[in-house]
């Protein structure tokens, strides 16, 4: 493929961005044109050839702003080679087994027949927002939980699936 590749993401607390930004600099690396965006920012994918759709998981949903994404670009997403991500485990479960998207998250893989969807470790660090965040960290339940070996390894092979594209 030789277009551009649109990775957008919705975060609360910028872990969900970091995620996006490596396999953002994978599928560069790989010879691709790529935009690395917060999906509020997004007003069209018109113009991309493929997306990577990612999104925190909060409460059992993905964060607000990509869920917002995939209802606003419903149409244009179903048109294109789609992927996507989720974070969210506050513990080692993602490195060792496949976790399934969240519901909401299956509907619109199936909706928008998106290729694949997998889900990384997620993050959470003095300063996030919200009393929960505070209650969990109080607990001593947060920490940095994502595999960005992991990480990179998916991109590349969605970045070798693109190549095939
Ligand atoms: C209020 C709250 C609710 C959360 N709910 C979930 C959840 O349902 N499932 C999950 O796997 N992780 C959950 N997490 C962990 C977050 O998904 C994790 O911190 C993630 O990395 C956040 O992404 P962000 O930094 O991009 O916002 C929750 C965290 C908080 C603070």
């Amino acid at each position: 493929m030789t277009g551009t590749v649109l990775v957008t993401y919705g975060t609360t607390n910028g872990s969900t961005e970091q995620i996006a930004e490596t396999i953002a600099d994978v599928l560069r690396k790989d010879g691709l044109t790529v935009e690395a965006l917060p999906a509020q920012s997004v007003t069209s994918v018109a113009s991309y050839d493929a997306v990577v759709v990612g999104g925190g998981l909060y409460a059992g949903r993905w964060q607000k702003h990509a869920r917002r994404f995939l209802r606003r670009h419903h149409h244009d997403l179903a048109e294109r080679p789609l992927w996507l991500f989720s974070s969210g485990p506050l513990d080692a479960s993602a490195s060792e087994k496949d976790i399934p998207p969240v519901p909401g998250v299956k509907k619109a893989m199936v909706a928008l027949d998106a290729r694949e969807h997998v889900t990384f470790g997620g993050c959470l660090e003095e300063g996030a927002k919200g009393w929960v965040a505070r209650m969990i960290l109080r607990n001593g339940k947060g920490g940095d939980f994502r595999d960005f070996t992991a990480i990179e390894t998916w991109a590349a092979h969605v970045a070798d699936e693109l190549a095939h594209t």
